[in-house]
């Protein structure tokens, strides 16, 4: 079977890819949306500490599972625990598999409001105003309709196993979101009103640095956004060929994510205050209005200001948006998908559409039930079960397998004394740090 795995045939293949994966709308809706809900500046600096002190070891250790495993999350982990708890391994993957499907129920619904807005400015720019307003209003119908087209964009890619054309699209794609961003945040500085979200973003208060609440925001943005504890980290890095240096594909890939983060706040809160600026309502009691939603009022008003321009580049921005989540969308969906064709021995192309089916049904219900489900979705699966899915991977990598020495032996064996530095950080602090961070999370719940 293992000679049969479709594989990345490069490193920088592999960094894309997984470049593209953690790329998304975490960084550009999610990270911005949280940072101005949760005091700007108290957010960043929290959110670049926990990225590493927690989440970029938890990238470490989930990549490092899938590497040695080359099998999909379920086999992986279960194998890892196999002299211990081999059930107890095998059971965590399936968690694992199922917090991937729940971040795909969600996902695919705000993907869909990407690419309505992407047609939105499309067919103004035709002239079909009615059809652009309907397409830029949020409305159930246009969840019914958009959320199933994306999932299908989705199947359409997972489906082939075309890596090689997903690695590519990435690689072209990703530079242009970035130059787009850059062409942003320059032209929204120079609006009136941009330098006070500047000022909120870029000036910690230090007072609030300390807010439990802000450190679990922060904490889950963090293990969202570097798309970790779900497993598709780990079967990207089961793609990858055994035992190449890891640490520094890590690295990178983690350094280009929170860069894109940390850009996408450029733009996005100096953009909020611009909008309050012009009369448009935005925070009440220092928390945004509508939260997630607020930025597809404030964006699509700041395009409508650059005149007819604005209609290319807002098609351009949501079309770039709608490429990063699919990127994001296909290692969520490669994990059910790779462990149905593994272990299940299904076909590649079944196993896709039965996936997307139970996806359809899990989104079309947080659709149905919008206002209860689709936040609590998000909460229940970015600060409860990412930040515990990584405990168990410290607690795998520090303590079970291999009786906690697999990492310190290939230490020993490349005499390489950060790694033994690094190895005994992921065995005694990282456990400590996480489980300090869950009661403070039981203590506010
Ligand atoms: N990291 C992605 C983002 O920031 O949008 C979201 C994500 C992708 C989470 C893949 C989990 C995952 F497996």
């Amino acid at each position: 079977m293992s000679n049969q795995r479709d594989s990345f045939h490069s490193r920088i293949g592999f960094v894309l890819a997984a470049a593209g994966s953690a790329i998304g709308l975490g960084n550009i809706w999610g990270f911005p949306t949280q940072a101005a809900n949760n005091g700007g500046g108290a957010f960043l600096v929290v959110y670049l500490l926990v990225t590493l002190l927690l989440a970029l070891p938890a990238l470490y250790a989930e990549i490092y599972l899938g590497n040695q495993a080359q099998s999909n999350p379920v086999s992986a982990l279960e194998r890892a625990c196999k002299e211990r708890l081999p059930r107890v391994g095998r059971y965590a993957g399936i968690i694992g598999l199922v917090g991937a499907m729940m971040m795909l129920s969600f996902y695919t619904i705000v993907a869909g409001w990407m690419l309505s807005h992407a047609l939105s400015a499309l067919t103004e720019l035709f002239g079909f105003v009615d059809i652009s307003n309907w397409l830029s209003t949020s409305s159930t119908l246009r969840n019914i309709i958009f959320t199933p087209i994306f999932i299908i964009l989705g199947a359409l890619i997972i489906h082939q196993g075309v890596h090689a054309g997903i690695e590519k699209w990435s690689a072209r794609l990703m530079p242009v979101l970035l130059l787009m961003l850059f062409g942003l945040i320059v032209y929204i500085l120079q609006q009136e009103g941009a330098s006070e979200g500047l000022k909120l973003y870029l000036i910690p208060d230090f007072t609030q640095i300390t807010e439990p609440k802000l450190i679990i925001s922060a904490m889950g943005q963090a293990f969202f956004s570097l798309s970790i504890g779900v497993g598709g980290m780990m079967v990207y890095g089961s793609y990858m060929k055994k035992d190449k240096d890891i640490g520094k594909l890590v690295l990178s890939i983690a350094a280009l994510d929170t860069f894109i983060a940390f850009m996408a706040g450029l733009l996005i809160i100096p953009a909020l205050f611009v909008a309050q600026h012009a009369g448009q309502q935005v925070f009440v009691d220092n928390k945004l209005i509508g939260e997630g939603q607020l930025i597809f009022k404030v964006l699509p008003s700041l395009f409508q200001s650059m005149g007819n321009i604005g209609l290319i580049v807002s098609f351009g921005f949501f079309s770039l948006l709608s490429i990063a989540a699919l990127t994001s969308t296909i290692s969520s969906t490669e994990v059910p998908v790779s462990y149905l064709v593994e272990d299940k021995k299904m076909s590649r192309s079944k196993a896709t559409w039965l996936v997307s089916a139970i996806v359809l049904m899990a989104s079309m219900t947080l659709v149905a039930f919008f206002d209860a489900l689709f936040g609590l979705v998000i909460m229940v699966l970015t600060t409860i079960m990412q930040p515990l899915m990584c405990l168990f991977y410290f607690i795998v990598i520090g303590w079970i397998w291999q009786r906690g020495n697999k990492l310190n032996i290939k230490a020993q064996t490349e005499n390489n004394k950060w790694l033994t530095l690094f190895a005994n950080y992921l065995r005694y602090v990282c456990p400590i740090l996480l489980i300090v961070v869950f009661i403070n999370i039981v203590f506010l719940a």
